[in-house]
Protein backbone atom coordinates (compact mmCIF):
# COMPACT_ATOMS: atom_id res chain seq x y z
CA UNK A 1 0.00 0.00 0.00
CA UNK A 2 2.86 2.46 1.04
CA UNK A 3 4.36 2.16 -2.47
CA UNK A 4 1.53 4.01 -4.24
CA UNK A 5 0.60 7.18 -2.02
CA UNK A 6 -2.33 8.27 -3.90
CA UNK A 7 -3.94 4.88 -2.66
CA UNK A 8 -3.18 5.35 0.83
CA UNK A 9 -4.07 8.54 0.89
CA UNK A 10 -7.96 7.40 -0.75
CA UNK A 11 -8.04 4.38 1.57
CA UNK A 12 -7.45 7.21 4.86
CA UNK A 13 -9.63 9.30 3.34
CA UNK A 14 -12.69 6.12 2.65
CA UNK A 15 -12.44 3.33 5.63
CA UNK A 16 -14.88 1.57 3.24
CA UNK A 17 -12.67 0.60 0.89
CA UNK A 18 -10.39 -1.38 3.61
CA UNK A 19 -12.19 -4.25 2.63
CA UNK A 20 -10.94 -4.16 -1.25
CA UNK A 21 -8.16 -3.07 0.13
CA UNK A 22 -7.39 -6.05 1.67
CA UNK A 23 -8.00 -8.16 -1.36
CA UNK A 24 -6.02 -6.18 -3.91
CA UNK A 25 -3.19 -6.15 -2.00
CA UNK A 26 -3.25 -10.33 -1.67
CA UNK A 27 -3.71 -10.10 -5.61
CA UNK A 28 -1.53 -7.92 -6.71
CA UNK A 29 1.75 -8.40 -4.45
CA UNK A 30 0.34 -12.25 -3.95
CA UNK A 31 2.06 -13.36 -0.66
CA UNK A 32 2.54 -17.71 -1.52
CA UNK A 33 3.88 -16.90 -5.53
CA UNK A 34 3.08 -20.70 -6.14
CA UNK A 35 3.03 -24.33 -4.69
CA UNK A 36 3.99 -27.46 -5.79
CA UNK A 37 1.40 -30.07 -7.10
CA UNK A 38 1.05 -33.52 -8.49
CA UNK A 39 -1.19 -34.70 -11.26
CA UNK A 40 -3.02 -37.60 -10.48
CA UNK A 41 -4.21 -38.00 -14.00
CA UNK A 42 -2.89 -37.43 -17.50
CA UNK A 43 -4.24 -34.03 -18.33
CA UNK A 44 -4.01 -30.92 -20.66
CA UNK A 45 -3.73 -27.54 -19.02
CA UNK A 46 -3.44 -24.93 -21.60
CA UNK A 47 -2.65 -26.69 -24.01
CA UNK A 48 0.15 -28.77 -22.52
CA UNK A 49 -0.38 -32.87 -21.95
CA UNK A 50 0.90 -33.67 -18.73
CA UNK A 51 1.12 -37.15 -17.92
CA UNK A 52 -0.03 -38.91 -14.43
CA UNK A 53 2.66 -38.05 -11.85
CA UNK A 54 3.66 -34.86 -13.19
CA UNK A 55 5.24 -31.71 -11.61
CA UNK A 56 3.64 -28.65 -11.58
CA UNK A 57 3.92 -25.32 -9.87
CA UNK A 58 0.61 -23.96 -10.30
CA UNK A 59 1.70 -19.95 -9.94
CA UNK A 60 -1.25 -18.05 -7.96
CA UNK A 61 0.78 -14.87 -8.57
CA UNK A 62 0.63 -15.38 -12.00
CA UNK A 63 -2.87 -15.97 -12.33
CA UNK A 64 -3.58 -12.96 -10.30
CA UNK A 65 -1.91 -10.55 -12.78
CA UNK A 66 -3.75 -12.18 -15.86
CA UNK A 67 -5.90 -9.75 -18.29
CA UNK A 68 -8.06 -11.68 -19.00
CA UNK A 69 -9.44 -12.44 -15.58
CA UNK A 70 -8.34 -8.92 -14.52
CA UNK A 71 -8.74 -5.20 -16.30
CA UNK A 72 -5.47 -3.38 -16.27
CA UNK A 73 -4.10 -6.47 -13.81
CA UNK A 74 -0.53 -4.55 -13.53
CA UNK A 75 -2.34 -1.95 -12.19
CA UNK A 76 -2.64 -1.90 -8.41
CA UNK A 77 -6.38 0.01 -7.43
CA UNK A 78 -8.21 -1.11 -4.19
CA UNK A 79 -11.59 0.45 -6.00
CA UNK A 80 -11.96 -2.41 -8.03
CA UNK A 81 -14.49 -4.57 -7.52
CA UNK A 82 -14.19 -7.01 -4.77
CA UNK A 83 -16.57 -10.06 -6.52
CA UNK A 84 -13.94 -10.61 -9.10
CA UNK A 85 -11.96 -13.64 -7.10
CA UNK A 86 -8.54 -13.83 -6.71
CA UNK A 87 -6.28 -16.65 -5.95
CA UNK A 88 -3.78 -15.17 -3.13
CA UNK A 89 -5.63 -18.25 -0.78
CA UNK A 90 -5.68 -20.52 -3.72
CA UNK A 91 -8.69 -22.64 -4.69
CA UNK A 92 -10.37 -25.98 -3.80
CA UNK A 93 -10.53 -28.73 -1.20
CA UNK A 94 -6.60 -26.98 -0.48
CA UNK A 95 -7.23 -23.45 -0.31
CA UNK A 96 -6.16 -22.06 2.60
CA UNK A 97 -8.18 -22.48 5.53
CA UNK A 98 -6.66 -19.92 7.48
CA UNK A 99 -7.80 -17.08 4.76
CA UNK A 100 -10.37 -15.35 6.66
CA UNK A 101 -8.09 -15.17 10.05
CA UNK A 102 -5.64 -13.44 7.73
CA UNK A 103 -8.10 -10.86 5.84
CA UNK A 104 -9.01 -10.27 9.35
CA UNK A 105 -5.44 -9.61 10.69
CA UNK A 106 -4.83 -7.59 7.40
CA UNK A 107 -8.32 -5.61 8.07
CA UNK A 108 -7.67 -4.62 11.08
CA UNK A 109 -3.95 -3.69 10.58
CA UNK A 110 -5.05 -0.77 7.95
CA UNK A 111 -7.79 0.01 9.99
CA UNK A 112 -5.96 1.22 12.82
CA UNK A 113 -2.68 2.36 10.63
CA UNK A 114 -4.99 4.42 7.91
CA UNK A 115 -7.00 6.07 11.21
CA UNK A 116 -4.30 6.82 13.63
CA UNK A 117 -1.09 6.95 11.25
CA UNK A 118 -2.48 8.58 8.10
CA UNK A 119 1.04 10.34 7.81
CA UNK A 120 2.63 6.84 7.95
CA UNK A 121 5.11 6.12 4.28
CA UNK A 122 8.24 4.75 2.99
CA UNK A 123 11.14 6.19 5.02
CA UNK A 124 12.87 8.72 1.91
CA UNK A 125 15.82 8.69 3.93
CA UNK A 126 16.32 4.63 3.89
CA UNK A 127 16.41 2.14 1.12
CA UNK A 128 12.89 0.77 -0.93
CA UNK A 129 11.72 -2.66 0.87
CA UNK A 130 13.48 -5.69 -0.71
CA UNK A 131 11.95 -8.56 -1.17
CA UNK A 132 13.47 -12.04 -0.34
CA UNK A 133 14.86 -14.40 -2.66
CA UNK A 134 12.78 -16.91 -2.85
CA UNK A 135 10.46 -18.69 -5.18
CA UNK A 136 7.34 -19.48 -2.94
CA UNK A 137 7.60 -16.88 -0.12
CA UNK A 138 6.89 -13.33 -0.46
CA UNK A 139 7.77 -11.11 1.90
CA UNK A 140 10.35 -8.17 2.88
CA UNK A 141 13.51 -8.42 3.95
CA UNK A 142 13.50 -4.43 4.87
CA UNK A 143 10.34 -2.23 5.38
CA UNK A 144 11.43 1.41 6.57
CA UNK A 145 8.95 3.71 7.11
CA UNK A 146 7.89 6.92 8.92
CA UNK A 147 5.31 9.18 9.52
C1 LIG B 1 -1.87 -13.50 4.25
C2 LIG B 1 -1.84 -14.71 4.85
C3 LIG B 1 -1.97 -16.04 4.13
C4 LIG B 1 -1.84 -16.32 2.81
C5 LIG B 1 -1.54 -15.38 1.64
C6 LIG B 1 -2.07 -17.76 2.66
C7 LIG B 1 -2.07 -18.42 1.45
C8 LIG B 1 -2.21 -19.80 1.31
C9 LIG B 1 -2.19 -20.52 0.06
C10 LIG B 1 -1.99 -19.89 -1.33
C11 LIG B 1 -2.34 -21.82 0.33
C12 LIG B 1 -2.35 -22.97 -0.69
C13 LIG B 1 -3.75 -23.19 -1.18
C14 LIG B 1 -3.82 -24.21 -2.28
O1 LIG B 1 -2.92 -25.07 -2.37
O2 LIG B 1 -4.78 -24.16 -3.10
C15 LIG B 1 -2.47 -21.97 1.76
C16 LIG B 1 -2.64 -23.16 2.42
C17 LIG B 1 -2.75 -23.27 3.78
N1 LIG B 1 -2.82 -22.25 4.69
FE1 LIG B 1 -2.65 -20.26 4.29
N2 LIG B 1 -2.31 -18.29 3.91
C18 LIG B 1 -2.27 -17.28 4.83
C19 LIG B 1 -2.53 -17.38 6.19
C20 LIG B 1 -2.79 -18.55 6.84
C21 LIG B 1 -3.12 -18.66 8.25
C22 LIG B 1 -3.27 -17.45 9.19
C23 LIG B 1 -3.25 -20.00 8.51
C24 LIG B 1 -3.58 -20.69 9.80
C25 LIG B 1 -4.05 -20.08 10.87
C26 LIG B 1 -3.03 -20.74 7.28
C27 LIG B 1 -3.05 -22.09 7.13
C28 LIG B 1 -2.92 -22.79 5.95
C29 LIG B 1 -2.92 -24.26 5.83
C30 LIG B 1 -3.02 -25.26 6.97
C31 LIG B 1 -2.81 -24.57 4.47
C32 LIG B 1 -2.75 -25.95 3.81
C33 LIG B 1 -4.15 -26.39 3.39
C34 LIG B 1 -4.17 -27.75 2.69
O3 LIG B 1 -3.16 -28.14 2.09
O4 LIG B 1 -5.24 -28.42 2.72
N3 LIG B 1 -2.76 -19.82 6.30
N4 LIG B 1 -2.40 -20.72 2.34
Amino acid sequence: MLTDREQWLLLCSDPTLIAAAVEECARFDTAIQGFRRVTTRPVTLGGTKLPAGATVLVAYASANRDEHRHARADRFDIRRPVERRHLAFGHGPHSCPGSRLARAQLHLTLELFSHVLPGLRLDPRRPLPSMRPTLIHRSPETLHVTW
